[in-house]
């Protein structure tokens, strides 16, 4: 897929290891079953994407392990979950959760989250997640993150009014860049009454690997919710 001339790589490696026979059958197999048509023009309503036509969609942009998003998937049958994740390793392994769990609500992409969103319909996510993005921590490589206001505006024209944007980071710049990214928006709102709301993870936000190592290290959290106005 093309990419704009000024968007950056906001990840790292997209491969590790060898794959095993195991992965590489997924990769062959259940891949080509749950990877977004991009080529096509999108489907209209996005629900058509998935067997049940939900009437509600999420996306996940970065999974990781993908432990986050195949809790919300189990969690949440009546929802289709669309998990975007360009290092191979972890799409494996959600493709190996899929096929062993027998989810059907699942579809997902191994290309840049970003295209992933151009891709997508105006108005049809009804909630997004972006967990602990690469945190890009030298000064010279800080245009590389992520989140910035390119980005929201892409995600505030697929996500409906009243959709929930959750984030997270365990950098304290980084929430600082989050933060930044927000200011002066009309399209979303920071759901922060009070410091507990940005302290603590909800109970239907489960706790994913790179959380993990954040508390094994010591480092606080900060889990952040918008609404979609
Ligand atoms: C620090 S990891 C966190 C993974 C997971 N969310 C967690 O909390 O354990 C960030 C992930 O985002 C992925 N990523 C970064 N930029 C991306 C992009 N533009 N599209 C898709 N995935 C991306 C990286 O490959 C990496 O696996």
């Amino acid at each position: 897929m093309t990419r704009p001339e000024h968007e950056l790589r906001s990840f790292g490696r997209r491969r590790g290891r060898a794959l095993s026979a195991r992965q590489q059958h997924l990769l062959d197999e259940v891949m080509p079953k749950l990877a977004l048509p991009l080529a096509e023009p999108a489907p209209e309503p996005i629900g058509q994407l998935f067997p049940h036509a939900p009437q509600d969609v999420w996306l996940e942009i970065g999974f990781g392990g993908g432990e986050h998003l195949i809790w919300q998937a189990q969690t949440n049958a009546d929802v289709g979950l669309i998990g975007c994740e360009v290092f191979e390793e972890g799409v494996v392994k959600v493709l190996s959760a899929v096929d062993t769990l027998g989810l059907r609500n699942v579809r997902v992409s191994d290309e840049d989250a970003r295209a992933v969103l151009r891709w997508l319909p105006p108005a049809c996510l009804s909630r997004a997640f972006i967990l602990f993005p690469d945190p890009w921590p030298k000064r010279k490589h800080v245009k590389r993150r992520l989140i910035n206001p390119a980005l929201l505006d892409e995600l505030a024209r697929a996500m409906r009014p009243g959709a929930e944007l959750r984030i997270a980071t365990d950098i304290g710049d980084y929430l600082r860049t989050i933060l930044m990214s927000f200011r002066g928006r009309v399209d979303f709102r920071w759901l922060a009454d009070r410091p507990e709301d940005w302290r603590v993870r909800g109970d239907d936000w489960p706790q994913t690997r790179y959380e993990a190592k954040a508390v094994r290290e010591g480092r606080r959290r900060y889990f952040l919710r918008f609404r979609r106005v």
